[in-house]
């Protein structure tokens, strides 16, 4: 049987070269968006892979959401936690709002869909979960304390949960990727993008499919002795 995978943010940048190399590897993915619904329904078209809208800061829209899952294709057996959000701005110019929607979204995320699936994979006796944190979860980045604050959060999350699952072959990984070509980095001032990329070794953006294919590498059924790690992807920008 085909395993199940769920891919949070699944339809477009990282999540959408994630969601198209688990398919590639024989699985029956679910891409999940919060709004942008025309990308959604052209990432589906063209995959094949079916798209289904929630808010995973929205902690019963994951759960019904992942019962709907459940419906069409089966138990969940791999949970990707890729959704994230950016408000960048200094502390001066952060507002509440973009310190809650951000942590409520990117740490909140991966909360209320492990909570989804976390107890159906241990019963079950196999799982695998992939949490995409950030080399700015790691370093800390100017701009960005909601951001960071979340995604160094997910990597505590990953090597907490990654204790509860190992008895019941349940791995929880992170992966921590660095400055990659898509639209969120794309947001980024062009000055501060340049000066950022000038420090990168190898001296360019990733590619969302170099963040899929450490995602493969992880939900592999041969990985099952990895857990609680995190892969570093980032051309060497950051060596941890
Ligand atoms: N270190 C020290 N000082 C810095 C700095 C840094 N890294 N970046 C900016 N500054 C300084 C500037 O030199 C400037 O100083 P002066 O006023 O003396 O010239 C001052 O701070 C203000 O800088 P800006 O003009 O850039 O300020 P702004 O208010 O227009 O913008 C900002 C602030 C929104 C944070 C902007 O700098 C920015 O967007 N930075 C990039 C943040 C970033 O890297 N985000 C990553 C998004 S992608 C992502 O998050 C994916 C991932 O996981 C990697």
């Amino acid at each position: 049987m085909a395993r199940v995978a769920v891919v949070t943010g699944g339809t477009r940048g990282i999540g959408e070269a994630i969601s198209i190399a688990l398919k590639d590897m024989g699985m029956q993915v679910a891409a999940t968006y919060a709004g942008n619904e025309e990308r959604a329904k052209e990432f589906a078209d063209r995959t094949g892979i079916k798209a289904y809208k929630f808010d995973v800061a929205d902690h019963q829209a994951c759960i019904d959401g992942i019962a709907a899952i459940e419906g069409d294709l089966g138990p969940v057996d791999v949970l990707v936690n890729n959704a994230g959000i950016t408000r960048d701005t200094t502390m001066k110019r952060m507002d509440h709002a973009k310190w809650q929607d951000v942590i409520d979204t990117n740490l909140g995320g991966c909360f209320n869909m492990a909570k989804a699936v976390f107890e159906g994979m241990q019963s079950r006796g196999y799982g695998r979960i992939v949490n995409i944190g950030s080399i700015n979860g790691q370093a800390g980045q100017y701009g960005q304390v909601n951001y960071a604050a979340a995604k160094s959060g997910i990597h505590g999350f990953t090597k907490a949960l990654a204790q509860e699952g190992a008895r019941n072959n349940v791995t929880v990984n992170a992966i921590a990727p660095g400055y990659i070509d898509t639209d969120m980095v794309a947001a980024v001032p062009p000055d501060v993008l340049g000066k950022i990329i000038a420090k990168i070794p190898v001296n360019r953006l990733g590619k969302a499919s170099e963040i899929a294919r450490g995602v493969a590498f992880l939900v592999g059924e041969d990985a099952g002795f990895v857990t609680g790690s995190t892969l570093s992807i980032n051309g060497g920008q950051h060596m941890y």
